[in-house]
């Protein structure tokens, strides 16, 4: 019998809370032979929406869920925690500046940082979902000095998912056919989808595609802009996804990519193509035994670099403006 491994997640009483939770009691998260014990963080007017929640957990009887915490307490929340994934943030209200959201946002990344420095277990795994979600991990990441920086990441899995599918529609075939597409930079509408050296049922996909209209004009934007066009339809923005592309996230950083393949997410920068040092942005990245390595030596033609290099300014500027509030 294996030790459960303590699972926090935050903003547990949001949309995409109650998405997750369930997948990840039911084994889905780190596999299915893998027991879980399931911390809730809340603000304290949510607490009552968690422990409905919790009940519905409870009524599910998942074998691998082992027990329930529910608390408006980082300090309780990360205390042994392995893996974190930070979903509660504060969302852009009418009205509010980029500084001012930054800095809501700040009110909440840095103290729950500080929390996984002093209470996380020694191979804490966190997952930043709350956007803005690259900015965010670095501000949770900058106050958890004692914690490896690379075990602090942003979600840009849902991106990738996105344009998989965008891609698989466009050349015919299923999405298991696609492999190696790259989201680079922020999580925003800046992000670049690179699929110049992506594989379409083996053949190289820009080859395959043979059309840079649709490229430039129709999947880029696509892709960068499904989360208005999902809150423009659905009247809410993305949960189910969102959900689903934590899951693929956290379990293809603990279960490893498949051989030939790779996957994207935000992480620290090492200086690799360019990207600033200490930024966290996204890249291919191929993980094996709960480790990470970007994929090195792809060479980057001048139409992704202009894209990517958009993308990395913003994270630039977020820096900037996040050290200039005292908030790294
Ligand atoms: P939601 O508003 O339904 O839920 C957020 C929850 O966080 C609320 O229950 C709120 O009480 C809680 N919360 C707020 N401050 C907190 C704190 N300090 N500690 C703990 N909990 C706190 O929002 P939803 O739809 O679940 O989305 C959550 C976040 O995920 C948003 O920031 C959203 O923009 C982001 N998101 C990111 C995506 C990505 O691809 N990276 C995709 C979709 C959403």
């Amino acid at each position: 019998t294996r030790t459960p491994v303590n699972v926090t997640v935050t903003g547990a009483a949001g949309q995409i809370g109650y998405a997750l939770l369930f997948r990840i009691a039911s084994g889905q998260l780190l596999g299915a032979d893998v027991p879980v014990k399931l911390r809730l963080l809340e603000i304290t007017p949510a607490l009552k929406a968690a422990e409905g929640t919790a009940m519905e957990l409870d009524d599910c009887a998942f074998p691998l869920l082992k027990g329930i915490d529910i608390t408006d307490d980082p300090n309780v929340a990360f205390d042994g925690t392995n893996v974190a994934l930070l979903v509660g943030a504060r969302p852009r209200t009418k009205g509010m500046e980029r500084g001012d959201l930054l800095e809501a946002n700040g009110g909440i990344f840095k103290p729950q940082g500080k929390a996984i420095n002093d209470h996380a277990a020694d191979d804490i795994k966190v997952l930043v979902v709350g956007n803005p979600a690259n900015t965010n991990a670095l501000i949770a990441q900058a106050a958890a000095p004692d914690v490896p920086a690379d075990r602090f990441t942003a979600m840009t899995r849902l991106d990738h998912n996105r344009a998989v599918t965008q891609l698989a529609k466009k050349t015919g075939v299923a999405v298991s056919e696609i492999r190696k597409l790259t989201i680079w930079g922020n999580h925003s509408a800046t992000q670049y989808p690179d699929i110049f050296h992506a594989e379409v049922a083996g053949k190289n996909a820009a080859e395959v595609v043979n059309d840079e209209k649709w490229l430039a004009e129709e999947f880029i934007p696509t892709v960068a802009k499904r989360g208005a066009a999902i809150i423009e339809a659905r009247g809410a923005s993305s949960a189910a996804s969102a959900a689903n592309a934590a899951i693929d996230h956290v379990y293809t950083w603990v279960n490893g990519t498949k051989e030939g393949d790779w996957t994207s997410m935000g992480i620290v920068s090492d200086g690799s193509y360019g990207v600033p040092e200490g930024l966290i942005s996204s890249f291919p990245v191929t993980t094996k035994d709960g480790k990470f390595e970007i994929v090195q030596g792809l060479e980057i033609n001048e139409f992704s670099q202009s894209r990517i290099d958009v993308s990395v300014n913003e994270l630039k500027e977020e820096r900037e403006a996040v050290r200039a509030l005292g908030l790294i």
